[in-house]
């Protein structure tokens, strides 16, 4: 089940700007433009650069290593919409001065063997 979780506070990601955070073993990419804030996988899906570090624009971000566009609504690659390929995005809240990121966190596991009998 997802749930949101307070990444930052209001404040720490300046307009035009993304930063990036650790979720459950994902980095997530949050950017504030145009006063909305919008989340997608950090991750970039050509080679991996950060795209928390990318130009910010009408709502997409270039990637900063070869300027691969993504929109920060629905994840889409604007340079060719109809590849498929595409960032996870996640929906995000403000709730009080704390910006909230809505994902799915995994269940720790046991650890086999923690509790066995020697
Ligand atoms: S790593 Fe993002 S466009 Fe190449």
């Amino acid at each position: 089940m997802s749930e949101f979780h307070t990444v930052a506070k209001v404040g720490d990601i300046p307009e035009g700007q993304g930063r990036s955070f650790a979720l459950g073993g994902t980095m997530v990419g949050v950017f504030l433009t145009e006063g909305r804030y919008l989340a997608i996988n950090d991750f970039c899906p050509h080679m991996g650069a950060s795209l928390a570090d990318g130009y910010v624009e009408n709502n997409a971000v270039s990637c900063p290593w070869h300027a691969w566009r993504f929109s920060l609504v629905d994840g889409t690659w604007l340079d060719n919409s109809k590849s498929g390929i595409r960032s996870a995005c996640y929906e995000v809240r403000v709730e009080g001065t704390e910006i909230q990121v809505r994902m799915a966190l995994p269940t720790p596991s046991p650890v086999a063997g923690c509790n066995s009998p020697s």
